[in-house]
């Protein structure tokens, strides 16, 4: 792909803008449960420290209001994991578009992290002055969010027009360039599963993948809705019954794509210790949730998995989070780390799964992004990557 790469860069003395994501979750204290985010977003900040930069690093966190400073929204914690992780003073700047006197004390070999972007105004429209005026923060503006690529706004859109150089850091080209290997020439089959609540925020991207993949797993209430789509009961499951015409289209129109599952475990209600029954698809009463899939099911899509050459894994296959319902979801983490296919796996509760069966190191490649590897997958441009082209 071509963009211009921070290891390709002089910024030797430069005053240098990351746009990092760094939109990790967070406890109701804010304490934070899962650094990786952060720590994918160290080679940028080490590299350009060591080539003698002034570093500026920002992100979003959440979503705040714009133009409303809020603690709950504060990169403070952020801050504090980063300086550990650097072992180095990284303090946080507050209100850095409007008074930029913070500037003259940033010298080379220093790293400041910039108060969450979303909270300056403009920053979700795009807006071209606040994209003028944090371009004349820098001379070099990297853009290391590839978690954050597929949204226009300011910071990682508006900047990279106007900033004196602009280019990808090393998370943003290791991202692009293994989903990018792995989608432009898949070794066959390429399998994918799309899994989670909702068919309404994936259905474009199973449209799209159908188009590419010899087969298509799906999951959740993403799989519920498809077996409504087939006539099935489903209880109360978590469904959404306006997109069942659309799934029964995408079964219509790829027939022998979508392996739907065969048996599912079912709970009368949500809950950690709801009693789980395995039962046929076809057996499942009306006051049934289906929580997980079943046995069955496990044994007929290991196979497709293990024969693979490809693997794209998005979404927990059931309610994991609960141990009687985490089976479905935890063989297939084993399964796709047994398979010799090449993997990649992105999204966070795929991420949250993979952390939890530690099998992250028998995981091809492991994205950063949810919205945006979505999105990649779907074959969209992200905004993000499409400034840093045109500037290259
Ligand atoms: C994410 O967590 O997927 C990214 O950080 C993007 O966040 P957003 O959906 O709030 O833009």
């Amino acid at each position: 792909m071509s963009f211009k790469r921070l290891s390709d860069t002089d910024v030797c003395s430069k005053r240098v803008f990351i746009r990092a994501d760094l939109n990790v979750p967070q406890d109701d204290q804010g304490a934070i449960t899962d650094d990786t985010r952060i720590r994918a977003s160290l080679p940028a900040i080490e590299d350009a420290l060591a080539r003698g930069a002034a570093v500026m690093v920002t992100s979003h966190l959440g979503r705040p209001t714009e133009g409303e400073w809020c603690a709950k929204d504060s990169l403070a914690p952020i801050a504090q994991r980063l300086s550990e992780l650097l072992k180095r003073p990284v303090s946080l700047i507050r209100d850095w578009v409007g008074d930029t006197s913070w500037q003259k004390t940033l010298m080379p070999g220093d790293v400041v992290l910039l108060e969450n972007c979303r909270m300056n105004k403009g920053e979700k429209k795009n807006d071209e002055t606040l994209s003028r005026a944090m371009a004349a923060l820098c001379d070099v503006y990297v853009n290391d969010a590839f978690g954050t690529a597929h949204r226009a706004e300011a910071t990682t859109h508006g900047i990279g027009l106007y900033a004196p150089v602009a280019c990808a850091g090393p998370l943003m080209a290791a991202e692009l360039d293994a989903l990018g290997l792995a989608l432009a020439a898949p070794k066959r089959p390429l399998v994918a599963i799309v899994a989670g609540s909702k068919v309404s925020t994936k259905l474009t991207v199973l449209r799209a993948l159908a188009e590419k993949v010899d087969t298509l797993i799906v999951g959740g209430g993403i799989s519920n809705t498809f077996l409504l789509a087939q006539g099935f009961p489903i209880g109360k499951s978590l469904a959404e019954p306006d997109l069942v015409a659309e799934a029964a289209a995408l079964l219509r129109d790829f027939p022998g794509k979508f392996p739907l599952p065969v048996d599912a475990v079912c709970a009368k209600s949500f809950a950690a210790d709801a009693a789980a029954e395995t039962k046929d698809i076809g057996q499942v009463a009306d006051d049934d949730l289906i929580l997980d899939v079943g046995p069955r099911t496990l044994e007929m899509l290991a196979p497709l998995l293990m024969s693979a050459g490809t693997v794209v894994w998005n979404g927990p296959l059931g309610v994991f989070e609960f141990d009687a319902f985490a089976e479905g979801t935890r063989t297939l983490a084993q399964v796709i780390a047994r398979s010799p296919a090449f993997s990649i796996a992105g999204g966070g509760d795929t991420l949250a799964a993979i952390a939890k069966y530690g099998v992250a190191q028998n995981i091809g490649y492991v994205s950063t992004g949810g919205g945006a590897f979505l999105e990649f997958l779907e074959g969209k441009e992200l905004p993000a990557v499409a400034v840093l082209k045109a500037r290259a």
